[in-house]
């Protein structure tokens, strides 16, 4: 099988390819054969060595991928040979709260990841594609899309008629635009592009803010929802834009941090001012995937994609992503 791995990080030019025999799967344990990966920030964190976190030795880098089971070990009862799956994250946070050892299981990271033509897992580590959606859509879910799902539906669950704020046109942006929509909330986003905008008008935002040409844009948040602010915001630019999402938050509103895009100082007063949750999100567990599945095939929601490189073009995707002129997710074919 080829496999891309990391003997050193740094850039993209360290990243080689390389043939290998696949692993047989343990008693507990399903070989899948990968049809497509994705792309987040995390990865060109990972790769330019700016992620803070324990990266394994001669890394199999990405975290999301998805592809068909071929083989299964004796005991497993969660798969079958031919069922449609991608990989977990976290591969041990199954439900209930995130424990310190389930940051040691996250795929592309810790653990070796999925750009590769086959990956073991363990049985639990792997959950079913919504039937709607190919092995790229389905690739694209793992990580930016149960990240949006986890923001707005679980500790301060999103209700119709809601107004959320969502940060920039990347990934996890995209998909909690298209949840949000679903879910019945009326969505503002910003980008540094008029034209990501627009795309981004047609998978369900309502509001459009250039943050470009409006670096105030909290006050044209404010403006949009007649001075009383947002009742969610969608926190991926971290410290250089958490003040303006302080801002920008209704009296008592949520703000999910998520991204680390932008570094800066923080005042927190307005914080308590506020009356404002912040709240850390971490992608999330294979609970909240499988609530999230739901809601992606009650609405037949597809994913974002951008655009889709084949395995021998790896570099090109990573450079397409540090070039930041995407909408939505970058994929990987594998097939
Ligand atoms: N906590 C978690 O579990 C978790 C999970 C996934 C991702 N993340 C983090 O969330 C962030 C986004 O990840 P991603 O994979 O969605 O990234 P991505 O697809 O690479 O998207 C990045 C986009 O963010 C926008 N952006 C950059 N600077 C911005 C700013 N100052 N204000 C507003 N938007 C800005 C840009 O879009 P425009 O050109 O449209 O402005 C850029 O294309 C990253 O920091 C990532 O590490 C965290």
């Amino acid at each position: 099988m080829r496999t891309y791995r990391f003997p050193k990080l740094g850039d993209v030019n360290k990243l080689t390819l390389t043939e290998e025999p696949p692993a047989k799967p343990g008693l507990r344990q399903v070989l899948v054969r990968l049809r497509a990966a994705s792309l987040n920030y995390r990865d060109h964190l990972i790769l330019s060595g700016r992620y803070r976190g324990r990266i394994a030795p001669n890394l199999i880098p990405l975290s999301d991928g998805a592809g068909e089971v071929v083989e299964v070990g004796s005991e497993v009862t969660r798969c079958q040979v031919g069922d449609r799956v991608a990989g977990l994250f976290f591969q041990t946070w199954l439900g209930g709260e995130l424990v310190p050892s389930d940051h040691a299981s996250a795929l592309g990271g810790p653990v070796d990841g999925v750009l590769t033509e086959y990956q073991l897992f363990d049985e639990n580590g792997v959950i079913h594609l919504p039937e709607h959606l190919s092995f790229e859509e389905g690739a694209t879910l793992p990580c930016a899309a149960l990240t949006a799902w986890n923001a707005l539906f679980t500790q301060r669950p999103l209700r119709a008629g809601e107004t959320v704020l969502t940060l920039g046109t990347g990934g996890v942006s995209a998909f909690a635009v298209q949840f949000a929509h679903a879910a019945g909330a009326r969505v503002i986003i910003t980008s540094s592009s008029d034209e990501k905008l627009e795309q981004a008008r047609k998978f369900g935002a309502s509001d459009l803010i250039n943050y470009r040409t409006r670096p105030d844009w909290e006050g044209e948040v404010l403006k949009l929802t007649e001075g009383r602010g947002v009742d969610h915001v969608v926190e991926v630019g971290g410290a250089g834009t958490l003040q303006r999402s302080i801002a920008a938050v209704r009296l008592g509103g949520a703000i999910h941090l998520i991204g680390v895009l932008t570094g800066g100082q923080i005042d927190p007063t307005p914080i308590l001012f506020k009356s404002a949750m912040v709240r850390g999100v971490y992608v999330g567990s294979r609970e909240m995937f499988e609530a999230m599945n739901r809601l992606i095939a009650l609405h037949r929601i597809r994913p974002v994609i951008d655009k889709v490189f084949p395995f021998e073009a790896t570099k090109e995707a990573y450079r397409h992503l540090e070039g930041a002129s995407h909408v939505g997710k970058i994929v990987i074919a594998i097939a």
